[in-house]
């Protein structure tokens, strides 16, 4: 570990993300020993300080602030981490690469487009190095979706379809806003189901499937006022409870996305099939080792979905763990992203989805919303 370079962290926001992220920085460098870099906990933000002490203990951080601009100003910082609610990820985002630090970035890249677009416009003036945690994409199943897709044995694409389902907004009694309920607030949030959970769905599909052309959506606020945390006022909810769409992808196929947080007795269901015509893939979070595989070349006495479970060696990620037929979970696919930001710093290649990878991301979403608004189609520029 001593002759490793150091990749010093600056992480700002200690929920979710904050924890996954740093269990990714925390496990990487026993599970991938070869890379040239380490990464240091070198300081964690958030603005409650009790908060903030406990965490910078629990992960072992060797210092904590509380207001992300002093963390940004320290020039024992390489790389800024974002993992605080949508609201921040400009702000910080462009403090960051003007202070020249690496940017990882958590999703979506931003609220609107708009934001999105300066977003890109500093990283492109100041050339700091960056990613965004679409994190989905380094699932060992999804990536070998990828390697499978990319060798052509699927043919050509007629289907994508994609779910990502949930329930924890059913009642009405949930307040909107502040901590905790920040995606329930179109002000913090930018979108509801769309830019918070559709947007891994989007990124996935482009990654998988390429470009997508136009959009026709459906959006639905179900629970049109809730008690704001911030203000203990009735107030009007601004986000999408629920959106399906339907698109054109460049490559002729027809892509259908739906995400809800009202469909009863699913808790974070994603799943995505694709459809060639040669064979087909299906993959599902809730059993995310596997992968699901159809290939119309089999003898058709033995022809069927073949359940493949990805934990051998030479499936992607996997040497890195532990014996073939031995399970991973979710969060391995932050060790995987940290694991590659690494690598790019060794290569000089850029880490996907970069901010301008995710701005495509973005520009689909700001799509679906306005032909969701508009009950028209809209055209991906
Ligand atoms: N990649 C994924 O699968 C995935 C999953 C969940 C969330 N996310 C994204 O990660 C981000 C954070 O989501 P989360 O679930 O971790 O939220 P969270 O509410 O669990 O955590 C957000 C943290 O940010 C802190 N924070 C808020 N404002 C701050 C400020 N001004 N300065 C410092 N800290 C501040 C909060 O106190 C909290 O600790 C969001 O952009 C979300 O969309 C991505």
């Amino acid at each position: 570990m001593a002759n490793k370079k150091e990749l010093r962290i600056g992480l700002i926001g200690c929920g979710f993300m904050g924890r996954t992220h740093s269990n990714g920085y925390n496990r990487v460098s026993n599970f991938f020993p070869d890379l040239e870099y380490r990464p240091v906990l070198q300081a964690v933000c958030s603005r409650t300080e009790s908060k903030v002490k406990t965490f910078a203990e629990q992960w072992g951080y060797k210092s904590w602030e509380t207001d992300w601009k002093t963390l940004i100003a320290r020039d024992d910082i390489d790389a800024v981490d974002i993992c605080t609610p949508n609201n921040m990820h400009a702000e910080i985002a462009i403090a960051a690469a003007n202070a020249g630090k690496m940017i990882l970035c958590e999703k979506p890249l931003s609220r609107t487009l708009e934001e999105g677009e300066k977003m890109v416009e500093i990283i492109k003036k100041t050339g700091v190095k960056n990613t965004v945690w679409y994190n989905y994409r380094r699932i060992p199943a999804v990536t070998l979706a990828k390697q499978i897709i990319d060798s052509g044995k699927l043919g050509r694409i007629f289907h994508y379809r994609a779910n990502f389902l949930q329930d924890w907004t059913i009642s009405p009694e949930l307040p909107q806003g502040g901590e905790g309920l920040w995606r329930l607030d179109a002000a913090a949030a930018g979108s509801g189901v769309t830019g918070d959970l559709l947007a891994h769905c989007i990124d996935t599909a482009i990654w998988l499937n390429g470009s997508i052309e136009d959009v026709s959506a459906m959006t639905e606020t179900f629970i049109k006022e809730r008690v704001h945390q911030a203000s203990g006022k009735v107030q009007k909810v601004d986000i999408d409870d629920a959106c399906i769409f339907h698109c054109h992808f460049d490559n002729g196929s027809l892509g259908v996305f739906e995400s809800t947080r009202y469909a009863r007795g699913h808790k974070a269901q994603y799943t995505f099939e694709i459809n060639g015509e040669n064979a087909s893939i299906r993959w599902d979070l809730h059993d995310l080792n596997r992968l699901e595989y159809f290939d119309h070349n089999d003898d058709s006495i033995v022809r069927g979905w073949r359940s493949i479970h990805v934990t051998d060696g030479d499936q992607p990620y996997m040497d890195k763990w532990w014996v073939p037929g031995l399970s991973i979970g979710y969060e391995h696919s932050f060790v995987h992203h940290v694991a590659d930001f690494l690598k790019s710093l060794e290569t000089g290649e850029p880490c996907s989805p970069t901010f301008e990878d995710a701005l495509v991301t973005q520009k689909v979403c700001e799509a679906v919303i306005e032909s969701g608004k508009s009950r028209s189609w809209k055209t991906i520029n």
